[in-house]
C-alpha cells in the first residue's frame, strides 16, 4: 500500500498547546461519540493498530515520546485502515492524561513494557508516582481500568503498592504469564529470552477532581527595553532558577543568534514533568524587544514555562 503524507498526518494530533484548547473536544476530533481507549508508550504502534482493529466501536488516543515512534505508528494505523478512530499525540503521558483528556473520558488505559528505570537517578522517569496516578484518576471514568504489562516483576509490584495506597482505585495483585491475544515486539523479545510476563490491573472506583496545570498558564509576551547583548546572554548559560512551592525548575541552556534577535533554549520542569523549549527575543520596529515562546518548539503551557519566561525577562531587565 502506498502511503501519502496526508494519510500519516491524519493520524497525528498536535494539540494547539494553548490551554484554551484543553481538554480535547473528542467528539469534534473523531466525529462521533464512542468509548475511549488510551495506549501509553505504543512504540511502533503494532499493538495499537491491532487493538483498534479489534474494537472498531471505540476511539483511541495514544501517547509516545520519540518522533520516530510517531511516524512508525502513524504508518501502522494507516496500513491497518483505522486511522479515522486513532490519534497519536507526542508527549509525556503524565502530563497528557491530566491536561488533554477530558476528565472521566477514558474506559481503558494500557501501558505495555515501559522502561523500568531501575536506577535511583532515574526515579523521576518512573510512572509509579502520585502524579501518574492523579493523571489516571482524572482521565478514567469510574469503573474504567488501567492495565500495565511488563517483564519486570519488581516494577509490577511497585506499581501495585503505589495503587494499593490510593483509595480511589480497586487494585488486583500482579498476575504472572496471563493469556494475551497480542504480543508486542518487546514482549516477543522477552519471551524468547525466557522471561516471565506480568500484568497488573487497577480499576477507578470514584472520580477524582481534575487539577489541570495548563489553565493557570496562558502564555504571555514580555517586553524588554532592548535586544540583550551577547555577553549578557552567554553569562546566563547553565543558570537555574527554582521555585520550591510548587516545585518548579527553570534553566537557561543556551542562546543562538537569529536574524532579528535571539533564540534561547530553556528547560522548565513542573515537578517531574520537564520540557525543553525555545524562547524568541525579537527586536520591535518601535524600539525595545519582545520575549515569548517560539512556535517551532512550543512547549505545553505549564506554570513552569511561564515562570521561566518571567524569570528571564527579570534577568534581562
Ligand atoms: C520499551 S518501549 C515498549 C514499546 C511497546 N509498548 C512494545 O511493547 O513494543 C517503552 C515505550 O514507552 C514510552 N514511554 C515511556 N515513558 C513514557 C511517558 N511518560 N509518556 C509516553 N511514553 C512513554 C517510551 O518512549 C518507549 O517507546
Amino acid at each position: 500500500m502506498k502511503l501519502r503524507p496526508t494519510d500519516l498526518a491524519a493520524a497525528l494530533l498536535r494539540p494547539a498547546q494553548q490551554s484554551s484548547e484543553f481538554p480535547l473536544d473528542l467528539e469534534r476530533i473523531y466525529g462521533r461519540r464512542a468509548p475511549l481507549a488510551i495506549e501509553i508508550g505504543f512504540g511502533g504502534g503494532e499493538a495499537l493498530a491491532w487493538w483498534a482493529t479489534q474494537r472498531p466501536e471505540w476511539n483511541f488516543l495514544a501517547f509516545e515520546l520519540p518522533p520516530e515512534c510517531m511516524a512508525r505508528a502513524a504508518r501502522a494505523v494507516v496500513e491497518a485502515g483505522c486511522s479515522e478512530r486513532v490519534r497519536l499525540v507526542r508527549g509525556d503521558a503524565r502530563y497528557l492524561l491530566r491536561e488533554i483528556v477530558p476528565p472521566g473520558a477514558a474506559h481503558r488505559v494500557l501501558m505495555q513494557f515501559p522502561m523500568p528505570w531501575p536506577k535511583r537517578s532515574h526515579a523521576k522517569h518512573r510512572l509509579t508516582d502520585e502524579e501518574f496516578r492523579n493523571g489516571l484518576a482524572s482521565a478514567l471514568a469510574p469503573g474504567g481500568r488501567f492495565e500495565l504489562v511488563t517483564d519486570q516483576e519488581s516494577f509490577a509490584r511497585e506499581m501495585a503498592e503505589s495503587f494499593a495506597a490510593d483509595s480511589a482505585f480497586a487494585a488486583e495483585q500482579p498476575a504472572a504469564d496471563p493469556p494475551r491475544a497480542f504480543r508486542t515486539r518487546y514482549e516477543r523479545r522477552w519471551l524468547a529470552e525466557g522471561r516471565t510476563i506480568w500484568r497488573y490491573r487497577a480499576e477507578l472506583r470514584s472520580a477524582r477532581p481534575h487539577l489541570p496545570l495548563s489553565q493557570s498558564a496562558a502564555m504571555q509576551t514580555f517586553f524588554l527595553s532592548a535586544v540583550p547583548a551577547r555577553d549578557r546572554l552567554y553569562e546566563l548559560r547553565g543558570r537555574r532558577h527554582m521555585n520550591p512551592e510548587p516545585h518548579q525548575v527553570c534553566e537557561f541552556k543556551d542562546a543562538y543568534a537569529s536574524e532579528d534577535g535571539w533564540l534561547i533554549e530553556m528547560l522548565a520542569a513542573d515537578g517531574g514533568f520537564s520540557q525543553l523549549f525555545l524562547a524568541r527575543i525579537r527586536a520591535r520596529a518601535t524600539g525595545g524587544a519582545i520575549l515569548r515562546v517560539d512556535e517551532c518548539a512550543r512547549p505545553y503551557p505549564t506554570p513552569a514555562v511561564l515562570e521561566a519566561l518571567r524569570w528571564l525577562s527579570r534577568e534581562l531587565a
